[in-house]
């Protein structure tokens, strides 16, 4: 049965991390995956994850079967935390369950949507993360793209994504980036958001909001504006969201998928399908996760120190930004970079060629994803001399 497989390449942005783990250059920098590193490049478990956790061995009694929606007590938390007060929650059209990750989430999207309707399309921006399109024609989805980023201008092709989509089909599902765009760092405003909002309400077409970076960008509202903008307006959506970055608990893999159903009742069926793909799938998610974070966000403390601690987070991703861009002038690169610093989020394209990505591997032992896609979390105060020596090197 194995005889006729051909070897995989390892996987463009997970590859990188083994890369990185065997290279033994002392200056070696990991622009890499995206996950947050604090001024150490290390990434710390929460304190707030560090108490909740004990609380959690202290209280804990049983591991019996939680069954496939996971944690009640999570979903209800984490409904609030992405919709805050919102005519979803108060017209009971929205359904929340616990998944394995933002990855988990997304799956379950996919196979509900070809539960709807097999080889339906879904739409992603160009570019998307690299794991989205694979992600969906595994489940059968048929994908295409829609202009997102202007590669030459460093911004956001708005024109152009607004044009596809006003061609999208009303029973096709569009998947958009909440905030934080991974890979481009380039997100919509309030405006551009409305002008979306009013095409997806106009046509129909399913929305899917990707959230996995909420409180990266501008803040846990702030970020979630376009979402729960989309959610007023719209009789059906879906809301993939993760728990790995803003909790800090990537290899718990918890996350979360949302559903809104145009009535409690539809809302309600289209939740029985889910469940049922989840118990095709993985049958019910992992539970130790959604404890912590509910834990975390029943608690007025602990929410208060996480909202602290997410703050120390945003603020340094973004204060890597200017600092990037303010070494590159002063190691005397004329290239404008300012882009990266009105960027949002974990990612930014540096914008040099995928050649340019392999010499500042093999030369500099400084990684990134080929498309230059850098994890900016992974800058720091000690290393950021030595990345702007070498990029304006390798410029
Ligand atoms: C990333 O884009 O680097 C992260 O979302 C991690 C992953 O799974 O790819």
């Amino acid at each position: 049965m194995f005889g006729s497989l051909k070897a995989l390449p390892a996987d463009p942005i997970l590859g990188l991390l083994a890369k990185y783990r065997e290279d033994s250059n002392s200056q070696k920098i990991d622009l890499g995956v995206g996950v947050y590193k604090n001024e150490a490049g290390h990434t710390a478990v929460l304190d707030c994850v560090k108490r909740a956790e004990k609380h959690r061995n202290d209280t804990e009694d049983s591991k019996v079967y939680i069954g496939p929606t996971g944690s009640p007590l999570f979903n209800d938390e984490m409904s609030k935390l992405i919709f805050g007060h919102h005519k979803v929650l108060i017209e009971n059209r929205a359904r929340t369950i616990s998944t394995p990750g933002g990855t988990g989430s997304l799956r379950v999207a996919a196979e509900f949507i070809k539960s709807c309707k097999a080889g339906a399309t879904i739409w992603v921006s160009n570019p998307t993360w690299a794991n989205h399109t694979g992600l969906f024609e595994a489940a059968g989805l048929t994908v295409k793209t829609y202009p997102y980023y202007d590669y030459e201008n460093k911004t956001l092709d708005f024109d152009g994504m607004l044009a596809a989509l006003k061609e999208v089909s009303s029973d096709d599902a569009v998947l958009l980036h909440a905030c934080c765009h991974n890979p481009s760092g380039m997100d919509l405003n309030n405006e551009q958001w409305q002008q979306v909002v009013e095409v997806a309400k106009g046509i129909g077409f399913l929305p899917v909001l990707d959230m996995a970076y909420q409180g990266f960008g501008k803040g846990l509202d702030e970020d979630a504006y376009g979402l729960r903008l989309m959610a007023e307006n719209v009789k059906e959506m879906i809301v993939c969201s993760s728990c790995s970055k803003n909790f800090g608990l990537y290899r718990e893999r918890i996350g979360g998928f949302t559903l809104i159903g145009e009535t409690p009742l539809s809302a309600d069926i289209a939740n029985s399908v889910v469940l049922s793909v989840v118990r095709g799938i993985y049958s019910m998610p992992p539970a130790h996760g959604a404890a912590l974070v509910e834990t975390i966000l029943s608690s007025d403390e602990l929410r208060t120190q996480w909202h602290a601690e997410l703050k120390v987070m945003r603020d340094r991703i973004n204060g890597n930004r200017q600092l990037l861009v303010d070494k590159l002038v002063e190691n005397g690169v004329t290239r404008d970079f300012s882009f990266i610093a009105r960027q949002s989020g974990m990612f930014s394209f540096l914008g040099i060629s995928p050649e340019q990505v392999q010499q500042l591997q093999d030369e500099y032992s400084i990684y990134m994803v080929g498309s230059s896609r850098m994890s900016i979390a992974g800058i720091a105060n000690s290393n950021v001399d030595y990345l702007a020596q070498s990029i304006a090197k390798i410029l």
